[in-house]
């Protein structure tokens, strides 16, 4: 059993019985944990990065910290998998985590499979977002953008202040998604609420009482998408589902396989898609209109919105946190770790990295640096060109419609490490 199980559980509990070194790491991480520390963790992952491009977790796992020792292990996938049902039966035993109900549901989802069951996978759903869909997808996009505008500039006009996330951020990916599936819109409070459960079932260390909540969001999706590929069964149409369904039903002989197959990616697909576009919109404009000289330059050059969309994604990237283990014995950084063994992929870290990008916790939108908040290797983002829609779209549309968008108060974000999530983000126009 790798150590990484064995001491899985909080990390102030492991504090007793551990030298002044660790027990240092063991408050920087719970720091990390914080209110204020997820506020802003980069001055915690500098001071991580201080200790090693590779650094030991008080609960037997490594923290990978540095751009490159990052970049390698999600490029490479051969040596570096994710912890599939295999691992996890051979390293699981006893553990809460890896027997909670949600993260069993999780593993047979595409994120949490490798070759060559994941490249099946992978391939059976298509481009989904090549450049054609993406010019298909873009005249709605655009207009829901118009659409969410409306009801914010009311909001501020009645209000003269308005909580960005519930009118906008959480909107505009629900919606997108839903046309795009064929979702219903009377699902998309439901499905939001749900995915919102079920994610901190992939947080670096999930408690017990957040693996419980998990567990619901994970029936409640399970339900719904059992249901909706039942129903695209029975009336299949043009849609990405009723796509696969044939793609399926070409390559997997077994029926109910390919049906469990289907629920799984469609349910993926959203809960891959929903919390990650939210926070991108919702931290975008916390970072670009705090900054009135910068929303106005931006407002008169708005070639540079994708650059400015870039510098957002690198600066504070929705999923702070990857999770790889060793499928043999191999070396990272200059430190050996064995079979099976646990690392965690610190993505916020790396984009901090001063070794990559000068001066990196300054907010630049003319930097034009790539950066891995879409993961690289073979679970690269499969909705990177549909986040990055989603995100220039809004942004050209608050530039053209609010010349002078503040940010009101400073933004609320849960307590999570590996998943942001803004809570509040109060805006003004003034
Ligand atoms: C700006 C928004 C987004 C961000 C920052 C983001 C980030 C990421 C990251 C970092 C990964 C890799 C995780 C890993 O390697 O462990 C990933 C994977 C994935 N993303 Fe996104 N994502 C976003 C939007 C979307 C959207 C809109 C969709 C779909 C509609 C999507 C679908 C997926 C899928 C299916 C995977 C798993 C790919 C695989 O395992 O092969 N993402 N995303």
């Amino acid at each position: 059993m790798s150590t990484c199980i064995q001491k899985e559980h909080s990390v102030e509990s492991a504090v007793a019985g551990i030298s002044a070194d660790r027990r240092s790491l063991v408050s920087l991480i719970a720091r990390l944990r914080s209110p204020s520390g997820q506020a802003n963790p980069f001055p915690l992952y500098h001071e991580l990065r201080e200790r090693g491009d590779v650094v030991r977790a008080p609960w037997g796992a490594h923290l990978l910290t540095g751009y490159e020792v990052c970049e390698q292990v999600h490029r490479n996938g051969r040596t570096w998998l994710v912890p599939d049902a295999a691992w996890r039966a051979r390293n699981g035993a006893g553990s809460f985590r890896w027997n909670a109900p949600s993260v069993q549901g999780l593993v047979k989802t595409l994120a949490w499979l490798n070759a060559p069951e994941h490249t099946r996978q992978r391939r059976s759903l298509g481009n989904v977002f090549g450049r054609g869909a993406i010019d298909a997808l873009r005249p709605f996009v655009e207009a829901t953008v118009e659409r969410l505008l409306d009801t914010l500039a009311e909001r501020l006009r009645e209000e003269g202040e308005a909580d960005f996330v519930p009118l906008v951020s959480e909107e505009l990916p629900v919606a997108t998604l839903g046309h795009w599936m064929g979702i219903p819109a009377g699902d998309h409070a439901l499905l939001r609420e749900l995915m919102h459960a079920l994610e901190p079932a992939q947080e670096l260390l999930p408690t017990k009482s957040e693996l419980e909540s998990a567990a619901v969001g994970m029936t409640g999706l399970r339900d719904y998408f059992t249901a909706f590929v039942r129903d695209r069964r029975r009336h299949p149409g043009d849609d990405p589902v009723s796509r696969w369904m044939r793609t399926w039903d070409e390559i997997e002989p077994d029926r109910e396989a390919a049906d469990e197959n289907l629920y799984n990616l469609a349910m993926f697909l959203t809960i891959a898609s929903l919390e990650t576009s939210s926070t991108t919109l919702s931290v975008m404009v916390s970072l670009l209109a705090r900054d009135r000289d910068r929303w106005q330059w931006l407002r008169a050059h708005p070639a540079h919105v994708p650059d400015a969309v870039e510098e957002v994604l690198r600066y504070d990237p929705a999923i702070h946190v990857s999770t790889r283990v060793a499928a043999e014995p191999t070396v990272i950084g200059g430190v050996p770790v064995e079979k099976d063994e646990m690392v965690h992929v610190l993505l916020g870290s790396a984009n901090h990295d001063p070794r990559r990008y000068p001066d990196p916790d300054t907010f630049d939108i003319h930097r034009k640096a790539s950066h891995l908040s879409f993961g690289v290797g073979p679970h690269y983002c499969l909705g990177a060109a549909l986040g990055r829609l989603q995100t220039t779209s809004l942004l050209t549309g608050l530039l053209r419609r609010f010349p002078r968008l503040g940010v009101g108060a400073e933004p609320v974000f849960a307590p999570r490490v590996a998943f942001r999530r803004l809570m509040e983000l109060k805006v003004v126009h003034e």
